[in-house]
């Protein structure tokens, strides 16, 4: 399929057209083993061997993107008031159509996985699979070892939602305490709700890891980048 280089490079996710046209200006970018003349060159979009400062860049016909959502942020693709998590991601991106993989609150912060790839999204999503997702919480009240054994056995929060068995690890107890949440599905509100089942209020809550994606800790909140090849692969392996 034909589709013009700028398009082609800037689905990645890691140039902006405008970066891209500047790529090429400087002849940094190579299709076939010779400089373009133009970023709006067209490009066959799934053979051509295309190069930027000498790494082999492969077209995806998907776009995967890791976002470090900052608290304030609905987590949806569009709404008629209030900021977006696609909103923080530039044009070119925002009309590749990319949605959220799974939801967090708005004041929560950390990974999120923003992806066109519905069938990834899914068989992350997909309650069978158990995916991991790993967050940081901050609590106002402690946190002791009978709370961890209530995580790990799964616990009957009060409306009746039976969560499946968890993992909670306390990195400091006292007034206000920190720790490590593991789920394995993911429910509404569901670290909140658990917590609060054993007397602690989120202060303050981060997810750190889904699966095998990590949030990269040199974004910033707001910051983004595209998933490597390698997280993609991971991801994918991790849930097929
Ligand atoms: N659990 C919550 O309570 N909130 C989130 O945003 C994610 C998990």
């Amino acid at each position: 399929m034909q589709m013009r280089l700028d398009k082609l490079l800037a689905s990645t996710g890691r140039w902006s057209r405008r970066e891209v046209k500047e790529l090429v200006r400087r002849g940094r970018v190579l299709v076939d083993g010779a400089a373009p003349k133009s970023a709006e060159e067209k490009v066959e979009g799934e053979s051509a061997h295309i190069r930027v400062d000498g790494e082999e860049i492969l077209y995806r016909e998907f776009t995967y993107i890791m976002l470090h959502k900052p608290a304030g942020v609905l987590c949806a693709t569009d709404d008629a008031r209030q900021e977006t998590v696609v909103d923080l991601l530039p044009r070119e991106l925002q009309r590749r159509g990319l949605f959220p993989v799974g939801r967090l609150d708005k004041d929560t912060e950390g990974l999120l996985l923003l992806t066109n790839d519905g069938a990834l999204a899914h068989a992350l999503l997909a309650p069978k699979k158990h995916v991991d997702k790993v967050y940081y919480a901050r609590t106002d009240g402690t946190l002791t070892k009978s709370d961890c054994d209530a995580f790990a056995q799964g616990m009957v929060l009060a409306d009746g939602l039976q969560c499946l068995p968890a993992e909670l690890t306390i990195l400091r107890a006292g007034e206000t305490s920190e720790a490590l949440v593991t789920l394995r599905e993911g429910k509404f509100h569901q670290v909140k709700r658990m917590l609060a089942a054993r007397g602690n209020t989120v202060t303050y809550l981060k997810r750190l890891q889904m699966g095998t994606l990590r949030l990269d800790e040199s974004l910033d909140a707001g910051a983004y980048r595209a998933l490597t090849e390698e997280e993609v692969e991971n991801l994918r392996r991790s849930c097929v």
